[in-house]
């Protein structure tokens, strides 16, 4: 398997699309408590460039979850029986980098709502055209992809890769 150039998805174009949700999402949680709740690894660099941008005060904090094994979800979700916070009260942004099958952002969504959360809203870099296995509602995406592996800006194939920049599809 090797990187695809150009890039699926262009440094600057993400650094673009990142401005105009940033402001969406301030706007949105202008006058609420908002803890910025992120999933990684896969969310870091997204995470970190994207409450940067936001002017608010906002609590932050970091879910480690895992489902992927190589190119499959495996299924199961990893890691949440010890993801917790005191999210009592709080709106909560959830941010992770991918929506592929939907078992991540429902599993962990249910559990921030278990946590006392008074609302659980969704933002996602990269969305994938496919069906997925749980509906889950995004209220923030960053670009609608095709079912097809990418990597880079976080997102990586077995560990790796997800120091890139850009966003690029794997190939033979
Ligand atoms: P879901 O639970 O199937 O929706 O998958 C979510 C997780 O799978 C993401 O947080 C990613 O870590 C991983 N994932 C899904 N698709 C890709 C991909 O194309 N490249 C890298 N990771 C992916
Ligand atoms: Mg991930």
């Amino acid at each position: 398997m090797k990187l695809v150039e150009p890039p699926l998805i262009s440094t600057p174009a993400i650094e673009q699309r990142l401005k105009l949700l940033a402001q969406e999402i301030t706007d949105y949680y202008r006058d609420k408590p908002l803890t910025v709740l992120g999933l990684l690894n896969g969310s870091i660099f997204f995470l970190v460039d994207l409450v940067r941008l936001l002017p608010l005060e906002t609590q932050l904090e970091c879910w480690r979850v895992q489902s992927y094994v190589g190119q499959q979800s495996s299924g199961t979700l990893q890691g949440l029986e010890s993801c917790q916070a005191e999210l009592r009260g709080r709106s909560v942004l959830l941010i992770d980098d991918i929506l592929d099958t939907g078992l991540t952002l429902h599993s962990v969504q249910t559990r921030a709502r278990e946590l006392g959360a008074s609302e659980v809203d969704i933002c996602v870099l990269l969305r994938k055209n496919r069906v997925r296995q749980i509906e889950v509602e995004t209220r923030w995406v960053g670009f609608d992809i095709a079912d097809e592996f990418v990597v880079g800006y976080g997102l990586d194939f077995n560990g790796h890769y997800r120091g890139l920049r850009a966003i690029h599809l794997m190939g033979e």
